[in-house]
């Protein structure tokens, strides 16, 4: 067979399936085999081209002008006509927003927004994230065990991110809903049936939307990021179009939360998998920057984006055609043995763990990587010093909603002796 480039098509690259169960549970090791023999292949299931070595994943985030990230958001799946019927009768608009941008726009939309995420603002977010976390373990604290996603992970993070956002904490079990709709219509693989149920909450998701910056644009002087966008508009009237406000209302209420919720899972998991390692962190908290952040490198939230060529360019020594699009398996990268070693070990230690390219890479890197940075650190902080006895339901099965590139457990159940608690004993 060959692939669109003219390339010979291994097995591997034929059989490739980001939607089957050994991507979904691990991506980085449902790709070992492609880092090693075959690191840029054209997958006939996804019609993408997979990207899976560190230092072609970045070169091609370096240059956002001849890989472009128009597609960072388009539907993966194709949905059909009734779906997009389903679509059109919210009138549904989703179009660019940041991450989706070319230049020169984005970069000057970029530069007008940029200043609300100096350090001196995230830092004010401080103690509210501290004060959650307190009450959340407050709540659970004498009860022995609890699923943490349900319990807080899921909470916190949409509660900080719609804060920074300043959008009302009204609705937040909506905004679950919606937001998990968003990830399946957006990367997931979703059957007939279920694209028409997707559809609707997607609508829904972006009518809210705009009844909320409706709300805001009444208010332009109150709190937040998205307000001050809105300020941003009077300025700058054709950088900060009425497009970008609606469609940057929907899209970052699910970049700002789910991703955070799902890194803070994967973090908690894969430290108590190695207890030597949670006991060592409970033992020195001055690891718990570099901990937070070799999670981050090993088991990231976000495992794969996208781009598109404009033009035909090669990388490694693979042809790409214009328009060919590519899914760069960001989690393979961060597991290459050329850029990190021994990159299967959880390394609290790791000197170059911050290379990692769970937020990107270049023009387009994360904006909100420090608010979930600090978000991650102070989990720590709490869980290490009030639970160091915690530990994993043994024998659990972790599942995970089925798409290509958000990645957390849906459900994380932990257990500890409250009669242990270091609260009781040193009462
Ligand atoms: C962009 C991941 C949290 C806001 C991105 C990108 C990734 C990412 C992969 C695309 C980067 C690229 O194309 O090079 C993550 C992860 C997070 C997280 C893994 C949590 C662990 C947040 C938070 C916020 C946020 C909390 C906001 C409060 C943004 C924005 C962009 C972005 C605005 C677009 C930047 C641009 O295109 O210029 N993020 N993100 N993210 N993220 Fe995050």
């Amino acid at each position: 067979a060959a692939a669109a480039g003219g390339c010979p098509l291994s097995h591997q690259a034929a059989e490739f399936d980001p939607f089957g169960s050994d991507y979904q549970l691990d991506p980085a090791e449902a790709l070992r085999w492609s880092r090693a023999q075959e690191p840029v292949f054209y997958s006939p299931k996804l019609d993408y081209w997979v990207i899976s070595r560190y230092d072609d994943i970045k070169a091609v985030f370096r240059d956002n002008i001849t890989f472009s990230p128009s597609i960072a958001l388009e539907k993966i799946t194709p949905v059909s006509q009734e779906a997009q019927d389903v679509l059109l009768g919210y009138d549904y608009a989703m179009n660019r927003t940041l991450v989706n941008e070319d230049e020169p726009q984005h970069t000057e939309r970029r530069r007008v927004l940029m200043e609300h995420f100096a350090p001196e603002n995230l830092e004010r977010h401080k103690p509210m994230i501290r004060r959650l976390t307190r009450d959340a373990l407050d709540r659970i604290i004498d009860q022995g065990e609890a699923d943490l996603v349900d319990e807080m992970l899921w909470e916190i993070p949409l509660t900080v991110a719609l804060h920074f956002l300043g959008v009302p904490e009204e609705d937040m079990g909506k905004l679950r809903e919606y937001s998990i709709a968003h990830t399946v219509n957006t990367w997931g693989r979703p059957s007939k049936e279920e694209q028409i149920e997707v559809a609707h909450a997607v609508g829904n998701f972006w009518q809210y939307a705009g009844k909320v910056l409706e709300k805001m644009r009444a208010t332009p002087d109150g709190p937040g990021w998205m307000r001050y966008a809105i300020r941003q508009q009077a300025n700058y009237p054709e950088v900060v179009t009425d497009s970008y406000l609606h469609s940057m209302m929907m899209a970052i209420i699910v970049a700002a939360h789910e991703t955070t919720a799902h890194a803070s899972a994967n973090m908690f998991r894969r430290l108590l998998e190695r207890r030597e390692l949670w006991e060592e962190l409970c033992r020195k908290p001055q690891l718990i920057p570099n901990a937070a952040e070799e999670c981050l490198r090993h088991t990231g939230s976000v495992v794969a984006w996208r781009r598109i060529t404009t033009r035909p360019v090669t990388i490694g020594d693979v042809e790409l055609p214009k328009g060919a699009r590519l899914l760069m398996v960001t989690a393979s990268g961060n597991h290459d043995e050329r850029h990190f070693e021994n990159p299967d070990e959880l390394d609290l230690y790791r000197d170059n763990t911050v290379d990692h390219l769970t937020f990107g890479y270049g023009s387009h890197q994360c904006m909100g990587k420090n608010i979930a940075r600090m978000e991650m650190r102070i989990f720590l902080e709490e869980f290490t010093r009030r639970l160091p006895h915690m530990e994993l339901v043994p024998d659990q099965q972790f599942t995970y909603l089925p798409n290509t590139s958000f990645r957390g457990p849906d459900h994380l159940r932990v257990r500890w002796d409250p009669s242990c608690n270091p609260e009781r004993l040193s009462e």
